[in-house]
């Protein structure tokens, strides 16, 4: 039998992680966590109850709520694709929008609201065999992950791969406004107090500016060959 593993995918926002995250969960026949996809269900919730504003937000009302708030990942039965539900529905075409990623890294600095993400993460992790990308895998969530990669771009790049998507995907958009979110973003990712993105120690750090999403595939999964043939 093969050796399942943990591959955990860190790094600055829009570098690509969650694209490699799928591709190699596909080739291992993995299940792949976009582990940021429940911060912004949480954040998409907190809109809709309108804790959270450009200019207000109530921590208290949303980690009151924690045990009525259900957060879980199903495949579409028509996209085969995973998706983020909160308490029982897919929120997946909500949660890219920008008024989420402007105020998601916020309910992602509060370590009451970590903690019940983190308890789910170990769960969908227990029985090995995932990729999960986001900002603590390789520190926090899973630290003796048997693979670890931290992704890193130039932040205009990063800007133009999301701008993209984002259009591809029929958001009204500007690219300054992709720019500035991704800036912002990074900025309080890394300057939290609670679990702030780091490269961990055992980490393999990966820029990917130039380098196309096969060849960031191939390498990665040479990383990846080795370990399951061990044991
Ligand atoms: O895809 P993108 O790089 O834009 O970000 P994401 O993975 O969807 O994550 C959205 C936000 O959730 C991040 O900017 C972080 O603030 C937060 N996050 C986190 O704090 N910890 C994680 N493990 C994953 C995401």
């Amino acid at each position: 039998m093969s050796n399942k593993i943990i591959i955990a995918i860190d790094g600055t926002s829009s570098t690509g992680k969650s694209t490699i995250a799928k591709r190699l969960a596909i080739r291992l026949k993995y299940v792949y966590i976009d582990s940021g996809a429940m911060y912004r269900a949480l954040t998409f919730y907190a809109i809709q109850k309108e804790y959270i504003s450009k200019t207000h937000f109530e921590s208290n009302k949303l980690i009151n709520d924690i045990p009525n708030i259900y957060i879980d990942f199903k495949q579409n039965k028509e996209t085969n694709k995973f998706e983020v539900h909160l308490n029982g529905v897919s929120v997946e075409k909500h949660i890219r929008s920008l008024s989420v990623s402007n105020l998601v890294s916020k309910i992602a600095s509060i370590g009451k609201l970590r903690k019940p993400m983190v308890k789910i993460q170990h769960f969908l992790g227990s029985n090995k065999g995932v990729v999960m990308d986001g900002r603590d895998i390789g520190t926090v969530v899973f630290p003796n992950a048997e693979l670890k990669f931290y992704l890193d771009a130039s932040s205009e790049l990063r800007a133009k791969r999301r701008f993209k998507e984002l259009v591809d995907a029929n958001h009204d958009i500007s690219y300054n406004e992709v720019l500035n979110n991704i800036i912002l973003r990074d900025k309080q990712d890394i300057s939290r107090k609670n679990s702030p993105l780091r490269v961990a120690s055992d980490s393999i750090v990966i820029k990917t500016d130039d380098i196309s999403l096969d060849q960031l595939e191939n390498k990665l999964f040479s990383y990846v060959t080795p370990l399951l043939s061990k044991k």
